[in-house]
């Protein structure tokens, strides 16, 4: 059923660079922390990329220059300026509205230059929500939400704008294992059906070794290894 959604609005926005992100010797400091040292990576469109690493090892800080909301006094963070690119991102703090239900946060990715109407929105919003099973959640407010709901809510808020690459913080921390795997289960359906990049941080290397994807693993700033789950 989500397939046959999803099929119809496939392929219009294939990225035609050659890369999605490269970094070239990137260095982020925060006063005296270096959070990011001398990084270096390419990101492919369509890829998938778990970036892995221990609490402060610099994981939020190399999503938010993807993001570009941060830039780099040393080293480079070039975005491909295909006109088609749209990134959306899931923060580690959500940044839902609190007071608002979690369908009012989900209509917010309303837009009627990518829909044909609201209905076509409601349709793919009740797809999604069905999956992730939380239908019946709809109208609870986010400040009464548990940790998962929320979590479920802000990446079904970012899938439903359309992106081409998705930037994800943390999107599984407060799901137990069976909803973080349907999770991985529905991003890894865009990826293969709409070829949408998925770059996915995460302190929980056993959870995502277990997807299929790449990853890049960051220790204290250091990008100290970049490659297939299985080698790590
Ligand atoms: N805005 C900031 N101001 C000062 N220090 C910061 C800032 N952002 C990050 N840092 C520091 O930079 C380092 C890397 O932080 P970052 O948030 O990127 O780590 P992380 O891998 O995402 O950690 P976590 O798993 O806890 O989310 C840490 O030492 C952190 O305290
Ligand atoms: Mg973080």
């Amino acid at each position: 059923m989500i397939e046959k959604t999803l099929l119809k609005r496939s392929n219009s926005s294939q990225l035609k660079a050659p890369y999605v992100f490269h970094i070239d010797s990137v260095s982020i400091s925060f006063g005296k922390i270096r959070a990011l040292k001398n990084v270096n990576l390419t990101v492919n469109p369509g890829e998938i990329l778990f970036i892995t690493g221990k609490s402060g090892a610099g994981k939020s800080t190399l999503l938010n220059l993807l993001a570009e909301d941060i830039k780099p006094k040393e080293g480079k963070c070039i975005r491909s300026r295909s006109k088609d690119l749209f990134v959306a991102q899931v923060f580690q703090d959500l940044k839902l509205m609190e007071n608002k239900s979690c369908e009012e946060n989900l209509w917010v990715s309303y837009d009627p230059k990518i829909y044909k109407n609201k209905n076509e929105f409601h349709h793919d919003m009740a797809e999604l929500v069905r999956v992730l099973n939380f239908s019946d959640n709809l109208k609870t407010k986010i400040k009464d939400a548990n940790g998962g709901l929320k979590q479920k809510v802000a990446m079904v808020r970012a899938l439903l704008a359309k992106p081409q690459v998705l930037l994800a913080d943390e999107p599984t921390a407060a799901l137990d294992k069976e909803s973080a795997i349907k999770l991985f289960e529905v991003l890894n359906f865009y990826n293969v059906r709409k070829n949408l990049t998925i770059i996915w941080a995460s302190h929980n290397r056993d959870l995502v070794k277990q997807f299929p994807g790449k990853i890049v693993h960051l220790d204290a700033g250091n990008l100290v290894y970049s490659g297939h789950a299985c080698f790590i």
